[in-house]
Order: C-alpha cells, then sequence, then structure tokens
C-alpha cells in the first residue's frame, strides 16, 4: 500500500510503479530511516504529539524493525514498498498499529529522505576515511621496506632522475591526505539536519530543531527549509571527493602495471592480485590493477550524473532527486573496494632492486649532475646545459654511460671536465644531493617516513576518539 492512494481513483500503472519504486536502491537507507523515525518521534512527543508512553512504545517498535532489517536485508529490498521509508510506517503500523500512523505528523519524505541520505553519507565518510589511513599505511609500510631501493623516476613517460622508490610511496601517502581531508570537509559541511523542514516551507509543529538535530549527531539544523529539501550538493561533494580518490588510486595502479610489466620489470605482483589467461599460459595479468585504474572512470561519471541531475531543477524538491542515490551508492561502493585493495596489492609486491637501480643508472639520468657540477666550476648554467648535450649525445653514439667516457672524451667538451666529476655522477651522490625538504634525499626520505607515520597515528588515534564521543 503507498502511503497516498485515497485522492486516487484509477489504478497505478505498472510501468509507473517500475519508475518510481525505490526500494530496491534505498532499502540501504532503512537504519538511517529508523534513527530520523526515533529522534522524529522524541521531537514531536517534545511538541505534545505524542504522550510519553506512545513515544516509548514506537521507539521499542522502531528498534525492533531496524533489528529485522539488519537480519535480512534482503527481505527489506524484496518487500515490494515503494520506497523505504514506506516500508518502516508499515512495519511499524503493522506491530503498534494506530499509533504508528501518528510518526509523520509534522513530516514529510522530502525532510526525512535528505536526513537519511545525509546520515548515510556520514557513516560513509568515516568509513573511507578509514580505509584512506589503511592505504596511506600500507604505503608507509613498503616505504619502509624499500628505503634503499632506487627506481628511475620519469617525466613524459622518459627516464629523468633517479629517485627512491620510498619516495614514490611517500608521493601518494600525500595524496591520499588530501583526498580524507577533502571526505572530513565535506562530511562537516553536510553536518547540518533538515528534519523539520517538512516538504518545503517547514513544519506546524513546534519542534526544537536543535535538540533534535544534536540527537541525530548533527552540528545544527538547516538554516533554510527550501534549501534542506532541494539540495543535493552534498552528494555530488561527496562523489567529488570519492571521483579524485579514485583519480589517485588510478595513478598508483598505473605506475604499478607499468613497473611490473616485462620490460621495466621493477616489481613483481603477488599472484593473490593477479589472472592468468585462458589461452597463453605464461601469463600473468596486473587485474586488480587494471580495474583499480578502469574504475576511476565510473566514479567520474556518477559525480557528473549528480550534478547534471541537479542542475537547473526548480525549487524545492522533485522527483528527479531519487536519482541521486544509485550514484552516490556506487560510487561509495567502487571506492570501498578500490581502497581496500590497495593494501592487498602493496603487501604482497616484490621489488626487483637490482633491476631498478641498473634502469636508473641507464638512460643518462645523471646529466643533470654533470651540468651541475660544470656550474660549480664556474660555467653559466646555460652553456654547462649545452656543454653537457654534446656529451650526452656523443656517450649515446658509443653506447656508453657518461661514467664510462674516458678522461680525454671529458676533457674535449670542456676544459673544466676531469676526472673527478664521475664521483658527482653515481646514484648515491646525485640522490644525497637532494637535501632539500621534501626532496629525494636518503635523509630526508627517511624523516618523511616517520612524519608520515606519525600523522598517520594521530588521524587514527583522532578517528577513534570520535567514535568514543559520538
Ligand atoms: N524516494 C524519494 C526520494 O528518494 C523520497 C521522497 C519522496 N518525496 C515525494 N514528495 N514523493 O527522493
Amino acid at each position: 500500500m503507498a502511503l497516498w492512494g485515497s485522492r486516487f481513483e484509477d489504478a497505478t500503472d505498472p510501468l509507473f510503479t517500475a519508475i518510481n519504486d525505490s526500494l530496491r536502491v534505498d532499502h540501504r537507507l532503512v537504519a538511517d530511516d529508523v534513527a530520523g523515525s526515533r529522534a522524529w518521534a522524541a521531537a514531536i512527543r517534545g511538541a505534545g504529539v505524542l504522550s510519553a508512553a506512545e513515544c516509548a512504545r514506537l521507539d521499542a517498535a522502531l528498534v525492533e524493525i531496524a533489528a529485522v532489517a539488519r537480519l535480512d536485508p534482503a527481505a527489506v529490498r524484496d518487500a515490494g514498498d515503494e520506497d523505504v521509508h514506506s516500508w518502516v510506517e508499515r512495519e511499524l503500523i503493522e506491530r503498534v498499529g494506530d499509533l504508528g500512523k501518528k510518526l509523520h505528523t509534522g513530516r514529510s519524505r522530502n525532510d526525512q529522505v535528505a536526513t537519511d541520505l545525509r546520515l548515510w553519507t556520514r557513516t560513509q565518510i568515516d568509513a573511507r576515511i578509514a580505509e584512506i589511513r589503511d592505504a596511506q599505511q600500507a604505503l608507509v609500510d613498503l616505504a619502509r621496506r624499500e628505503t634503499d631501493t632506487v627506481l628511475p623516476g620519469y617525466t613524459h613517460l622518459q627516464r629523468a632522475q633517479p629517485v627512491l622508490f620510498a619516495h614514490w610511496c611517500l608521493a601518494y601517502v600525500e595524496m591520499l591526505q588530501r583526498d580524507a581531508a577533502r571526505f572530513a570537509d565535506a562530511r562537516q559541511r553536510q553536518s547540518e539536519c533538515p528534519l523539520g523542514a517538512a516538504a518545503l516551507v517547514g513544519t506546524a509543529y513546534p519542534i526544537d530543531r536543535q535538540v533534535l538535530a544534536e540527537s541525530l549527531g548533527f552540528d545544527r539544523p538547516t538554516a533554510n527549509s527550501l534549501d534542506a529539501v532541494s539540495d543535493r550538493d552534498f552528494v555530488v561533494e561527496t562523489i567529488g571527493a570519492a571521483a579524485l580518490c579514485a583519480v589517485h588510486l588510478s595513478r598508483i595502479a598505473e605506475d604499478l602495471i607499468f613497473y611490473n610489466s616485462g620490460e621495466a620489470g621493477f616489481i613483481e605482483l603477488s599472484d593473490a592480485v593477479t589472472s592468468g589467461s585462458s589461452l597463453m599460459p605464461q601469463k600473468k595479468n596486473p587485474d586488480a590493477l587494471e580495474l583499480l585504474r578502469g574504475k576511476a572512470g565510473g566514479l567520474l561519471g556518477r559525480h557528473v550524473s549528480v550534478a547534471v541531475m541537479l542542475k537547473g531543477l526548480p525549487l524545492a524538491y522533485n522527483k528527479d532527486m531519487q536519482e541521486d542515490k544509485e550514484p552516490l551508492f556506487a560510487a561509495m561502493d567502487e571506492l570501498s573496494l578500490c581502497l581496500r585493495i590497495v593494501p592487498a596489492v602493496l603487501g604482497g609486491l616484490e621489488v626487483r632492486s637490482e633491476r631498478s637501480r641498473r634502469a636508473a643508472e641507464a638512460g643518462h639520468s645523471n646529466a643533470t649532475e654533470l651540468a651541475d657540477w660544470l656550474v660549480g666550476r664556474g660555467v653559466p648554467f646555460r652553456d654547462a646545459h649545452d656543454i653537457t648535450g654534446r656529451v650526452v649525445r656523443h656517450a649515446i653514439d658509443r653506447g656508453v654511460s657518461l661514467e664510462a667516457l674516458t678522461d680525454e672524451e671529458l676533457a674535449s667538451f670542456a676544459p673544466q671536465l676531469d676526472e673527478s666529476v664521475r664521483e658527482h655522477l653515481a646514484i648515491e651522490a646525485l640522490l644525497a644531493k637532494r637535501d632539500v625538504m621534501g626532496g629525494t634525499a636518503p635523509t630526508r626520505v627517511r624523516a618523511a617516513i616517520d612524519e608520515a607515520q606519525a600523522r598517520l597515528d594521530a588521524a587514527v588515534a583522532t578517528a577513534a576518539d570520535r567514535e568514543v564521543i559520538v
């Protein structure tokens, strides 16, 4: 039975039911709908609509309904009601009879769903932040495990300058740090309770919205009833944060796919996160990473789809907005999966540090050192760059590294170039020189690992505190 049948004479078209009903999607809001309903019952009891005894009866029934839903979520999904709000109300009336019909006094599904979805989003944001912390921890662990491993660093996918593998790990720790901050920021901005906005102009009952908001863990009530029921910016923002996080994960994935390739061979992925080919027995494909890379596309699409759904909608509520849930749910589910697989991938990968070091040494990626060395001997940088370019050209023609050029060859390019340049061309010297804050010098990277760990410990401790408080 729909919540609104009496005004209608003709039967509903089955196709209308098919397009209109949302229970198969919004059943996932059931715990939040019950939480919101319990808070609403207390609010209208405060306004004199319910007696203390009635409120207690409703509350007990709602607790029971939540337990039933928790035990068998599929049964809620398949119950055939119009939406999750209808399901809860029907269950309530089945348990407490006419008293159950009083709960919706002064409330609309418009402020109800806006509240439910904020509650759901808050829980999910907390879960994603916790998963981001785990992914960051896996990166920090890998950085610590591979503190001495050298990689070729790339620009334009051309070998550019050597870099510590740990420095690569920490780059992604920083990106994920901002992703967590974006989620936390979205969380605090959406921490306003729409209940009391009713359908669009505010409820006619004298409820205390501040108390109601706080009882649901919100910071405050929403300030404008029209805004409260008709914006979904928090959905757009949350999916946006998720999509950007997925974009970062896709870049981790791409780097690792390349490092794992036969051509690079800097790492080997574990069997646990790879698959074989149905035709070629020798293959071991980086499927988990490819999916990590691929799923970012879906998240970006969902972000855009909700923004486009909202664009140009008149105030206040419109049924278009029911389309907010599927993309939000899917985005959060997918990001969760992506984040959770990161520790599995990183924990199991083996680094072929001999190979990565050889690659870092090849490709004349120490040419900048030679130029810098000339600068140290008084050659203006532009000239030093030019001389070095000619040295590199010559080394390429001969098929040798810069260090392998003879003293005579070196001297033929510039009188300043003598054998003492060689020690400056070694990888250790080159890395040690990047001794600037944020640079790849081993001392800096070791300190950065410690700092990242300390920041992570503090973040995890704060999250645990909040769980205790709320
Ligand atoms: N299922 C609806 C949604 O998700 C709930 C709000 C319905 N409101 C209405 N006036 N029909 O948006």
